[in-house]
């Protein structure tokens, strides 16, 4: 009988397992109630009194022996069955994914270029909302209600429920103008910052509109800002956005929230001001509104218009953009197009 413990045991140290089947074999052969160290228990009775309790202390070590090794190899198969699951094979000869680094927008390289050179200069920026009240967009901006200049820009309003009753007095922003009633409401001039953002137009979307564009306006309020002031800052601001050699002129304009006001014309970038489709071929683009800030505005905001004056202006970020780089179709800003986008890569 102990000849048979012993190469019992020695069958059990040479067991290798490797699979869940070979896992079962050692259950059957070893620990289950049929397998044969069970039986050996069985014919312990035969033993003679005087070797069974020797015996039997051997018999129950080759039973916490074989245990033992049940209980590492279930462990081990448990661990190669379930990386395997989650680790599939390497192919090591499939090509590799490439590193797509995104570029910038082109919108927003113009925006940062636009306040860069403006910071240079001790613009700060600012910001204001996109769903704004009638009278910040219009009303202290000099639009009266039902005042035509209101038709050059068609509003998107929106409702704005207050206890079950709607009101049409909210509106999408048609332009960041409504930032310089803000600006001056709350501060003390000096004030000279610029305000970029998204601004919204009743249009229909074609390769010359688009229902939302982008502005930047910028306001300079102190005692004795004068028309020289806002002419410096924009030829300053054209010379160092455009290619040198840029021509720049003021064509006299109507605004109800500046007095004088002025257009600003640059000649085309496109074709050198010969004339082409880009500036109907009149050799001139238009990339921005300006004036000095009507005194009732000045006053409307709570900042006495004898003591300051100031010029305001605001351009359009997509025109700047289609200057610059020769962009024909405004639709492509927002169609997210990689073959356009990528063309901007690096810069
Ligand atoms: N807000 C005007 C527009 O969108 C532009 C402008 C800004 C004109 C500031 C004068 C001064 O058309």
């Amino acid at each position: 009988m102990l000849d048979k413990v012993k190469d019992l045991h020695v069958e059990i140290d040479q067991y290798n397992i490797t699979s869940p089947e070979q896992l079962e074999q050692f259950r059957m052969r070893f620990i289950s109630r049929k397998g044969v160290i069970t039986e050996l228990f069985e014919q312990l009775k035969s033993v003679p009194q005087a070797d069974r309790r020797a015996v039997g202390q051997e018999l129950n070590g080759l039973k916490n022996l074989a245990q033992e090794r049940f209980d590492s190899f279930s462990q081990l198969i448990e661990e190669q069955q379930t990386t395997a699951n989650s680790a599939p094979p390497v192919d090591l000869t499939l090509p590799t994914i490439p590193n797509l680094t995104g570029t910038q927008h082109p919108l927003s390289l113009v925006r940062q270029r636009i306040i860069q050179i403006f910071e240079r200069i001790g613009f700060n920026v600012a910001d204001g909302p996109e769903i704004e009240s009638d009278w910040y967009n219009f009303g202290a901006l000099n639009f009266p209600d039902n005042h035509p200049a209101r038709d050059m820009q068609d509003t998107f309003f929106v409702e704005k429920a207050t206890n079950g009753e709607t009101s049409s007095d909210m509106l999408l922003r048609t332009h960041t103008s409504n930032v310089q009633i803000r600006l001056m409401e709350r501060q003390k001039p000096p004030i000279r910052s610029i305000m970029p953002g998204r601004v919204y137009r009743n249009e229909t979307i074609s390769a010359r509109a688009h229902c939302m564009f982008h502005q930047v306006e910028g306001i300079y309020i102190d005692r004795n800002v004068g028309f020289k002031d806002l002419k410096d800052t924009l030829y300053h601001f054209v010379k160092e956005m455009f290619e040198p050699g840029t021509q720049i002129r003021f064509r006299p304009s109507y605004f109800p929230f500046t007095e004088p006001s002025a257009e600003i014309d640059i000649s085309c970038q496109i074709c050198g001001g010969k004339g082409c489709n880009i500036c109907k071929h009149s050799g001139w683009v238009e990339i921005a509104g300006s004036g000095m800030v009507d005194p009732q505005v000045i006053a409307n905001c709570g900042i006495d218009p004898e003591e300051y004056t100031g010029f305001a202006f605001g351009m359009g970020i997509e025109r700047i953009t289609q200057l610059k780089y020769v962009v024909n179709d405004l639709r492509l800003y927002t169609e997210n197009d990689v073959r356009f986008l990528r063309q901007f890569e690096g810069l």
